[in-house]
């Protein structure tokens, strides 16, 4: 009898276990799309802030869009009390955190918090380390659905390790958590995150310009695009390159640079985390935060990233091998003189996309060509494309096979 009931034990919790580590692969099957605090509001968090985060994000049609995470980056979190548990800032989040997850879960949406591998935050709160199981037992008390884990005061720890560590526990803390890894490429996660997160940071941070590196090397658009080639290898389904959130709306940038940086970001399938402030968006930010079709490059199933594919300089050309042997094609203007551009297709090769294997074929098919700003077909693969390009503009157009031309 006693050997049968442990058998039956045993056989449970090994399925238990399998379940729980199946449903961590499948957490992230597309990249994450959401909205995170720091880089508009940096340290002035609070709970109304949050709850009209999560508002606006239902009222202008981002959640319906797919944006689904709702992030508090850092500062929530003030002390530790005497057991050692995380104490969130009972000023700034007086109902704490179980109840405001309730309510951002209310409105159909995904509940994310901010941590950090070393013993504090980069602003010098409470890190994890040496709580890494009960952090994340709090979290799933709290109805957490998503953790982005930094690297500052690392110590010296083993990167790769310190992120297992969180790994394993957020796999035992009884709830399916995305895992972010914030460790901006020091040790390059993408060799060891697939397995481990979710999505990794490829760089420092972001900043608010097109073309710039500002501070301890904060990086603008452009610099950040030039630390992604190479890396498209490691992304895939379930684990993606993070070239950092989203500045667009935040001002420092004009309408056409957010369009790139949008495109761009599809293109990468990179994680899109808005950044800005959702209660108060002009049509011109909502209608690049909310364009279908970049999205529908960026939510690609088959999980492929765009990799520059041609740089005439001044002018590249950047490709993403989308399902159903679609292609979608970035031509980008990254100086600040107009370009003329005059792109024969059957320039192209084919070696990468036969990697891709998606049945991409530009000698054997004629593709329609549709602008996904424009959201008009503009010809096909039968003519050269020819367009004019603003500064800093970039032309984000999608293939689809003409059948029985
Ligand atoms: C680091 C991260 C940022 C942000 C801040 C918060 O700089 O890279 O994304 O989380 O910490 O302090």
């Amino acid at each position: 009898m006693k050997n049968t009931i442990s058998l039956t034990f045993l056989l449970l919790s090994c399925c238990l276990a399998e379940s729980a580590s199946q449903s961590f692969e499948q957490l992230a099957p597309t990249p994450p799309m959401g909205w995170n605090s720091w880089n508009k509001f940096g340290c002035n968090v609070s709970e109304s802030l949050i709850k009209e985060m999560a508002d606006a994000m239902v009222k202008s049609g981002m959640r319906d869009a797919g944006y689904q995470y709702i992030v508090i980056d850092d500062c929530w979190q003030i002390s530790r009390d005497s057991a050692g548990s995380i104490v969130a800032d009972p000023e700034r989040f007086p109902s704490g955190m179980r109840a405001l997850a309730d309510y951002i879960h209310s409105k159909g949406l995904k509940f994310g918090l901010y941590s950090c591998a070393g013993s504090a935050t980069c602003q010098g709160r409470p890190g994890s380390r040496g709580y890494q199981f009960q952090d994340a037992r709090q979290y799933a008390v709290w109805g957490v659905d998503y953790l982005k884990y930094d690297w500052c005061n690392d110590e010296g720890q083993d990167a790769k390790a310190a992120y297992k560590t969180m790994h394993e526990a957020l796999q035992a803390c009884g709830r399916p958590i995305v895992f972010s890894i914030c460790e901006w490429g020091d040790n390059k996660p993408w060799e060891w995150g697939n397995g481990i997160g979710h999505l990794w940071r490829t760089t420092a941070d972001i900043r608010d310009c097109f073309d710039c590196t500002i501070n301890w090397g904060g990086l603008g658009v452009l610099q950040i695009l030039d630390k992604q080639t190479g890396l498209e290898e490691y992304a895939g389904p379930g684990h993606w390159n993070d070239p950092d959130m989203l500045e667009i709306g935040n001002g420092g940038q004009t309408i056409t640079e957010y369009r790139t940086h949008f495109s761009l970001w599809c293109m990468l399938a990179a994680p899109l985390m808005a950044g800005n402030d959702l209660r108060s968006m002009p049509d011109s930010i909502t209608d690049i935060v909310l364009n279908p079709d970049a999205i529908a490059v960026n939510q690609d199933t088959l999980g492929y990233q765009g990799f520059k594919f041609i740089d005439y300089g001044d002018l590249e050309v950047w490709v993403k091998a989308l399902s159903g042997g679609d292609a979608a094609f970035c031509f980008l203007n990254r100086s600040s003189q107009p370009v003329d551009l005059n792109f024969n297709w059957k320039k192209m090769g084919l070696y990468h996309f036969s990697i891709a294997g998606n049945g991409f074929n530009l000698w054997k098919n004629n593709y329609a060509v549709k602008d996904l700003w424009s959201h008009k077909q503009i010809g096909t693969t039968k003519e050269n494309l020819t367009a004019k390009l603003a500064p800093h503009e970039a032309l984000l157009v999608r293939l689809s096979v003409i059948r029985n031309p």
